[in-house]
């Protein structure tokens, strides 16, 4: 006898991480298994296409039985297979989805497609569901990664004995993903891949007053992002300044010995560089901040919602929670684990779905630019 009513498999591979969770009745994680791709991707400091879909098809088989191993079942006794079909890349897609197919028809289980999106705003009700504070629909969620920088309402109604929910498309970059920013950022600096979690801890080192970025202005829709400008205000701010040369040709050095470590880095970086990345980090938090605050006193909503990789960033974190408190909002975030792509995430995506029959056929295509809404 399962002691869980609804066990469903996720399988996520829009991007650089294959993974496989077994989530049951949408709300607890059994297991949660990321394959992650950093190491292949990190000399050409950005993702790689074909060495994506490569290593997906080298590790989903791996990955699905150690999702199945660590959540103590088999593949009998699941209940459905959840599978990411887009946005992403195309051929890295194509692979989960194609497992996904086979692995239905081969079981005789329904197969749910599900928006990547929609699994970062289910990753932040997974985290809620493991404490008593609970979001007020409806929310606004800022996605907030690698790959986007997108605002969603989100609305959560009550259907048949089921969850059932809505989104709206509020606003998004007209140019770079925050994280692409951050990734391109470090490149420029020789801090590695990706970029995010070094600037994260150097940033706190330096003063985020030294340089003034201005906000960028976003003629029509207001709650529209762009992080170009930033990212091309650095790159000209080293242009005019050689001596930072020295000390990126050290970095490069250092991480061509594989040595990555936030200190060594630290410790090869002029308080300019600190107070450089200080400065860019605050830009960057000011600006998702105080966008999405204005979206959502805009919208009325009360829980706010912030998921995507960049959602594991500290400042970040402190500013929108301390910036929230200010307007009376809630935000939730997810643990660090569910912030990036996983497959636990598309599991409870994916459970309201199988609870209202939305079922796929072998005919199922991933879509790379899929919309969310
Ligand atoms: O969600 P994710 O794993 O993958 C997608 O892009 O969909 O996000 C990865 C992105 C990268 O750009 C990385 O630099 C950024 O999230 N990131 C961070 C932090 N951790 C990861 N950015 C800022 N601060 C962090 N702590
Ligand atoms: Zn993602």
């Amino acid at each position: 006898m399962k002691a869980h009513k609804n066990l469903i498999l996720g399988i996520e591979s829009s991007c650089d991480e294959t993974a496989a969770a077994v989530v049951a009745d949408g709300r607890s994680v059994l297991s949660n298994i990321v394959a992650s791709q950093i190491a292949i991707h990190r000399d050409f400091g950005g993702v790689v296409p074909e060495l994506a879909s490569r290593e997906h098809l080298r590790q989903i088989v791996p990955v699905v039985r150690e999702a199945l191993k660590q959540a103590g079942i088999l593949l009998s006794d699941l209940d459905a297979i959840a599978v990411t079909r887009g946005p992403g890349l195309i051929g890295a897609l194509l692979v989960g989805v194609t497992y996904g197919k086979v692995l239905a028809l081969a079981l005789d289980k329904p197969l749910i497609a599900v928006n990547h999106l929609e699994g970062h705003v289910h990753a932040v009700l997974l985290e809620a569901a493991t404490t008593d504070r609970q979001p007020v629909f409806p929310a606004l969620c800022l996605i907030v990664s690698g790959g986007h920088t997108v605002l969603y309402g989100v609305e959560c109604a009550w259907k048949n004995g089921t969850s059932h929910f809505s989104y709206s498309r509020i606003g998004g970059t007209r140019d770079d993903a925050a994280g692409e920013a951050y990734d391109k950022v470090a490149r420029m600096l020789a801090l590695g891949y990706p970029g995010g979690p070094i600037i994260d801890r150097l940033a706190e080192h330096g003063n985020p007053k030294a340089m003034r970025f201005g906000a960028p202005q976003m003629k029509g829709n207001t709650y529209d992002f762009s992080f170009s400008g930033i990212k091309t205000a650095v790159l000209y701010h080293l242009r005019k300044h050689p001596e930072f040369q020295p000390e990126i040709v050290a970095r490069e050095q250092a991480l061509a010995h594989g040595e990555r470590s936030a200190e060594a880095l630290r410790h090869l970086s002029r308080p300019a560089t600190l107070d450089l990345l200080a400065s860019f980090q605050r830009a960057v938090v000011e600006d998702l901040v105080t966008r999405t605050l204005a979206a959502a006193s805009h919208q009325g909503v009360r829980s706010i919602f912030v998921s995507g990789g960049v959602a594991a960033n500290r400042e970040l974190r402190t500013t929108f929670e301390s910036q929230a408190k200010r307007d009376g909002l809630q935000v939730f975030f997810p643990s660090r684990a569910l912030s990036t792509d996983n497959a636990a995430m598309i599991a409870a995506a994916g459970y309201p779905r199988f609870m209202e029959g939305q079922h796929e056929d072998c005919t199922l295509d991933p879509v790379a630019n899929l919309p969310l809404a």
